[in-house]
């Protein structure tokens, strides 16, 4: 669509104009860069970008940074501009793009409204990973949204007893049913038959991870568009601490297309998601009352003593830096 066709909203952009910072343009031009530099068929390269409530434009001449960047609404001068980049706003070129505009959007925002938004976009095709640990507060923000939400657990089948019961209250306590995903069973029997019940101990959990919990969670997402998770940098300062609220995620989603995932809590401490479940009266897992702090397979979690770190309840023989069990993989390119 363009201006003409959509006079009100011109309004309401040239309005908002005033309300970009530098800051802002800044990190749009750097996300932009990649399309700049791949994407033109043109002696111009060009990008565009949502940016706050706005489209903006960000252009060079190929190859050359660092790239003018300007608002693209309302129409303004095009002198020797491709005609594409006059153009008013189009839906988000790619998954990439989408991303990259809701995480500029969001990366400062509140658990609550990240949830909400998250939900706002993508309706029954979005779902919330939960543990069965402190991640409840993800569920609780879903109900305080008013909108409907879905919840996937992955039952490892090595979970600890009180977290299964656990599961039973949260499900009681929000009036919803959680969608359990189970292992291959065939997979795990030839795991257990051939290395035994505790193989992770002696050759690392990668393998037992892969199967109990890596490969149930792809066969669910490949059947979403986007998930929500209860990853924060401060849980693992060794594998965590680029987590973004907004991400393009490494599996595969509906249809084949790209994923999304979700990390509301990325920025919040350990300190606020228990002050906020408190405040908020949420049912939590009786193992914390007992120095859990990370909660995971029931062979893989032990509690933690005072002023260690929550990673080291969780694989503690091994390193700090291998301590992720695949879920959370890294980040594909967002083209
Ligand atoms: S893990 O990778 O080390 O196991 P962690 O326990 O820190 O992950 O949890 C981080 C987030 O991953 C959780 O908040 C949740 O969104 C997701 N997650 C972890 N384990 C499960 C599980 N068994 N079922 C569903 N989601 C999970
Ligand atoms: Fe297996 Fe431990 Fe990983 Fe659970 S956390 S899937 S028991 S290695």
């Amino acid at each position: 669509p363009t201006a003409a066709a959509h006079p009100e909203r011109a309004t309401e952009q040239s309005e908002s104009v005033t309300k970009i910072n530098a800051h802002t343009i800044n990190e749009t031009a750097r996300w932009l860069e990649g399309s700049i530099l791949t994407s033109t068929p043109t002696r111009y390269g060009y990008g565009r970008g949502f940016c706050g409530d706005l489209w903006v434009y960000c252009a060079s001449k190929k190859n050359e940074l660092p790239p003018t960047v300007g608002k693209q609404w309302p129409q303004a001068s095009n002198s020797g501009r491709p005609r594409s980049l006059m153009a008013g706003p189009t839906p988000a070129d790619s998954t990439g793009d989408r991303v990259a505009a809701l995480n500029l959007q969001l990366a400062k925002a509140s658990p609550g409204r990240i949830i909400a938004r998250a939900l706002e976009e993508f309706g029954a095709h979005i779902a919330i990973s939960f543990s069965g640990a402190e991640d409840v507060l993800l569920i609780e923000y879903a109900r305080q949204s008013g909108r409907p939400f879905r919840v996937f657990s992955l039952d490892t089948g090595r979970l600890h007893p009180a977290t299964y019961r656990y599961f039973a209250t949260v499900e009681q306590h929000y009036n919803i049913r959680i969608e359990y995903c189970f292992p291959e069973a065939a997979t795990v029997q030839q795991l257990v038959r051939t290395k035994g019940m505790f193989s992770f101990l002696v050759d690392g959990h990668r393998e037992c991870c892969q199967i109990r919990k890596v490969a149930p969670l792809r066969s669910y997402l490949s059947g979403v568009s986007a998930w929500i998770t209860g990853q924060r940098r401060d849980q693992s300062p060794g594998t965590r601490a680029q987590v973004e609220a907004v991400e393009l995620d490494a599996n595969t989603g509906r249809n084949g297309h790209k994923l999304v995932k979700f990390n509301p809590l990325a920025g919040r401490t350990s300190t606020e998601v228990w002050d906020a479940i408190r405040a908020f009266e949420v049912p939590y897992n009786p193992l914390h009352a007992q120095g859990m702090v990370s909660i995971g397979c029931e062979p893989c979690t032990r509690a933690t003593l005072p002023g260690q770190h929550e990673r080291e309840g969780r694989w503690w023989w091994e390193q700090a830096t291998h301590k992720e069990c695949g879920l959370h993989g890294s980040k594909p390119d967002a083209s």
